[in-house]
């Protein structure tokens, strides 16, 4: 029989990437749902889903994401990123299905010098932080197998409309847009697509437990952006300013590459040439 594995938040940036390494596996039946087909915070309807399809695995990426966003709606934020992971957990429980539940780096302060280990102090610095870390508290509570998969900052091809850090930045280069990005902000950019193949290994092999997955290396977004501008042909100016120069509504951890060896073992350099090249991403 065929293993079931369903995503929620399937056409988010993650979700996208998912779909695309299950869905052409013949062993695997996946299944798609998007916002659409489901509000996570409804426990009753998330039931409903659980009967529907009996799913062998869940891969929850939904979140409330943006910083700013998150600090101006804290009890949506709680709902979501929180909460609904207390109900999903205790369902899972109850219909044995495993839960693989997606965080973030952003549950760590980002006053490491090194990149983050799993086992490092958890200190998150807002609202979207504590609620991802909240919700991998429950997790822990309510199921003795888990997967808890840290993500650093991410890129690829999605399905919704949202827009990350490294969408905007390629929208400003096609303008032909100058550029300023802060060299003191240190991240571990991967590409949506190795990491969910990343994912996809560690389900397979029933590792469980709180894992880091991240392109490899540590950079600063500069650096980053720098990289990406010479690979797709950009002509402007890119400035190396200081993260103060971004206002924020919340303070935003600075330093929060992460490390780990269940990363996916691929350079962020070949990620992202990998990245360009498939998507055909030109100035
Ligand atoms: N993106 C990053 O750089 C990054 C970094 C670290 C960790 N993460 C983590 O990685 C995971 C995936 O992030 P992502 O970048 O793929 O986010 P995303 O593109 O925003 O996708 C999340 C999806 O969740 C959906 N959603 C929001 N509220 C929902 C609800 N109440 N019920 C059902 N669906 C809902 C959204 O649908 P709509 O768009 O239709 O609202 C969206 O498609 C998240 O857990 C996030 O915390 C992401």
């Amino acid at each position: 029989m065929k293993k079931k594995i369903l995503i929620l938040g399937a056409t988010g940036l993650l979700g996208t990437s998912l779909t695309r390494v299950f869905k052409y596996d013949k062993r695997i039946k996946c299944i798609e749902c998007s916002h659409s087909d489901i509000d996570i915070t409804n426990k009753s309807k998330l039931e409903e889903l659980l009967k529907k399809y009996r799913p062998d695995v869940i891969i929850n990426t939904v979140a409330l994401i943006g910083i700013n966003y998150c600090e101006k709606h804290p009890e949506k934020t709680m709902k979501t990123n929180g909460f609904a992971v207390f109900y999903l957990s205790k369902l899972c429980n109850e219909f044995k299905t495993e839960l693989v539940q997606i965080s973030t780096h952003a549950v760590f302060d980002g006053t490491n010098e090194k990149p983050y280990k799993e086992t490092d102090k958890t200190n998150p610095l807002n609202i979207y932080g504590y609620a991802k870390l909240v919700g991998e508290y429950f997790v822990k509570m309510n199921l003795k197998n888990y997967y808890i998969l840290r993500m650093p900052t991410m890129y690829g091809p999605r399905r919704n409309k949202s827009l990350g850090f490294v969408d905007k930045m390629i929208i400003n280069m096609k303008h032909g847009r100058d550029l300023k990005i802060a060299g003191d902000r240190i991240d571990s950019p991967s590409y949506a697509l190795t990491i969910s193949k990343r994912i996809k290994k560690i389900i397979s092999k029933k590792k469980y437990g709180v894992h880091h997955i991240s392109d490899k290396g540590s950079v600063s977004y500069y650096e980053f952006i720098k990289e990406l501008s010479k690979m797709i042909g950009f002509k402007g100016k890119i400035k190396k300013v200081k993260d103060k120069d971004f206002p924020s509504s919340a303070p935003n951890p600075l330093r929060v590459a992460i490390s780990s060896k269940n990363g996916t073992g691929v350079n962020w350099k070949k990620a992202l040439k990998d990245y360009v090249t498939e998507e055909n991403i030109k100035c």
